[in-house]
This record gives structure tokens, C-alpha cells and sequence, in this order.
């Protein structure tokens, strides 16, 4: 029996590219180029090679028309992260290909950027490396580059999911105050002490720090708007590794400018790889480059999950275990 042909449209992590082509005919992506980013190329590729399976990542052009223009082929795309919003869920529906992501092995890592992006905003990190970088330090001052402490302040965690929930326990231990908005208030064993928020004006009114943990995707487009963020106490910090889509940028960019937000720690961009050009010019925000899940850990957990999927689909005709469509 000939292998069943994989697609693969990123340079994935040693060990599961040779996996990929230990149990498929795998077609690698070794110099990472990108042209996954183009629908009509992911769709025109896999014709080419008549590939069983798509192997892809974050930021991959997986929307309707590149969905409906792949070939019958096509049984299953596997996606390289936990989020799906790269994806057209229901255009794969209506084709009858399967969609599988990589929850679960990613929270812990991804909750640490949240907390290294909160501590940079907190502690003004960004700033005080520019600054020693730059040759610019003259030496210790009592009032040089003064932040705020973490312990005692109260966070508020917009969707408190798997990777929000990690946020929270690492959280307790700089004895912070945990709040959380979500669809519905979670079960005692699952809240940890956490206040649950059953409307936002009462969460955005009680927080210091919101930390956004939402799904991007047109439901919390820009979800922080100037409206929300007015409703926030003036100095608050605004932390965002979830999905760039859910801020409205130039709303946070005057609320940096102003001072009512004191500072933000940004991984992710609405349009991303663009960043507005706006946060370049200021000094109150960290900017991270989607380094989310990116450790060498992480990244090889998230390779076998997503080969697991597959292999349920292409090799074993199971029932994937984390599918999505
Ligand atoms: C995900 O998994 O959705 C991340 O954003 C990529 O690390």
C-alpha cells in the first residue's frame, strides 16, 4: 500500500518532520518558504501532488476559497496550533473534510508569555533593555525607570479557558487577585477562588490587568474598543497573547498615549505579521513576535498531537481525538 500523501506547509520541528516521513509520503516545506499564505497556492499544491492530508500552521490562507478549491483528495487538514480562526470551518464542513487542532500541550507555555508580557509592562522590561542596549544607563537611581508590583493587583482574565486558567494559577503565586469573564461562571473545583464577572462593565471596573485569552474570529473583533477601555481604571495594564483581532489598535494606542492605559504587553497583531506603527513609536508597550507556544517542548508535543489526528484520519480510519469539524 502506497503511503497516504501529506502536504505539509511550514518547516516543523526536526523529530516530527521525521515522523511526517517516516509513516507518509510527506511533501516538506525545509527552507520554510511561504507561500502557504496564499489560499490559491495551498489549494494549486495540493492538486499537484494529490495530497490525503494538509499539514498546516497558524497563519495559513485556509479560508473558503482555498477550502473549496482543493481536490477530493483532500481528507483531512491538520493544523499546527489551537487556534482555527485561519481556517473556514464551515466551507471544510460542507466538503467533508475532517479539521483537527493542538489544544491542551500549549496552554502552560503560552501562559507563560502572557505572564513574561504582563511582568515586561509591569516592570517597564522593554524599556529598561532599550535603554542598557543603547548604552544609554548612567547607573542605579532611585527613581529611574519605576513600574509597578504584580503582587496585590487584581487580573482579570477575558475567557478563562485552559491557558487562562494556567494564567491564573501562576497568577496566585505573585498573590494576585484573579477575575474572570467568561459564557458562564465554572464550577468552584474549576475557579481556584477566581470572581467570576457576569457582565463586563462590573469585570472591566474591578481590574488592574486585563490578560485576553479570547478566539479570534469576527465574534471578538475588536472586542477592546475605547468604549471598554474607558469603563477600565485609569493606569491599568492590558496584556493580549490570545489573538490579534480582539484589540482595536488605535483605541489602545490613545489610551497608551493619555496614560489611562499605563502600559500593555502585545504578542499577537490584528493583520499580523504588520504591526501598527503606532505601538513602535512608544515606550509603554512589549512587543513580542507570536512567541505564544514557542518552546522546543512545546512545539515537538504539538507536532505529535497533530500526527495523532492524522494518523487517525489516514492511517487507522478512527475517530481523531481533537477535532474541531
Ligand atoms: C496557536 O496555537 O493558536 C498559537 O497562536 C500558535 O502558537
Amino acid at each position: 500500500m502506497p503511503k497516504p500523501i501529506l502536504l505539509v506547509t511550514r518547516k516543523l520541528p526536526e523529530a516530527i518532520e521525521a515522523r511526517a516521513s517516516r509513516d507518509y509520503d510527506a511533501r516538506l516545506n525545509p527552507q520554510d518558504e511561504m507561500w502557504a499564505t496564499d489560499g490559491a497556492e495551498i489549494a494549486r499544491r495540493a492538486r499537484e501532488v494529490g495530497a490525503a492530508g494538509i499539514f498546516g500552521a497558524a497563519g495559513d490562507a485556509l479560508g473558503t476559497a482555498c477550502i473549496e478549491a482543493l481536490p477530493e483528495s483532500v481528507k483531512v487538514i491538520a493544523t499546527f496550533s489551537v487556534g482555527f480562526d485561519h481556517i473556514d470551518i464551515a466551507a471544510a464542513k460542507a466538503r467533508g473534510i475532517v479539521v483537527v487542532n493542538t489544544p491542551e500541550v500549549l496552554s502552560f507555555a503560552t501562559a507563560e508569555t502572557a505572564f513574561t508580557l504582563m511582568l515586561m509592562a509591569a516592570r517597564r522590561a522593554g524599556e529598561g533593555e532599550r535603554m542598557v542596549r543603547a548604552g544609554q544607563w548612567k547607573g542605579w537611581a532611585p527613581t529611574q525607570l519605576l513600574g509597578v508590583t504584580l503582587e496585590g493587583k487584581k487580573l482579570g482574565i477575558l475567557g478563562f479557558g485552559r491557558i487562562g486558567r494556567e494564567l491564573a494559577a501562576m497568577a496566585r503565586g505573585f498573590r494576585m487577585e484573579i477575575h474572570y469573564r467568561d459564557i458562564q461562571k465554572l464550577p468552584p473545583e474549576v475557579e481556584q477562588g477566581a470572581i467570576y464577572h457576569d457582565n463586563e462593565d462590573s469585570f472591566l471596573g474591578a481590574i488592574d490587568i486585563i490578560s485576553m485569552h479570547v478566539p479570534g474570529g469576527d465574534a471578538n473583533r475588536h472586542w477592546l474598543n475605547a468604549e471598554r477601555i474607558a469603563k477600565m481604571k485609569k493606569g491599568s495594564l492590558v496584556v493580549n497573547s490570545g489573538r490579534g483581532v480582539s484589540v482595536h489598535d488605535e483605541s489602545l494606542i490613545a489610551a497608551l498615549k493619555s496614560g489611562h492605559v499605563r502600559a500593555a504587553g502585545l504578542d499577537v497583531y490584528d493583520g499580523e505579521p504588520k504591526v501598527n506603527p503606532g505601538y513602535l513609536a512608544l515606550e509603554n508597550v512589549a512587543l513580542l513576535p507570536h512567541l505564544g507556544s514557542a518552546t522546543i517542548e512545546v512545539r515537538d508535543a504539538m507536532g505529535n498531537r497533530a500526527l495523532e489526528n492524522l494518523d487517525a484520519v489516514l492511517l487507522k480510519g478512527t475517530e481523531p481525538p481533537h477535532r474541531v469539524a
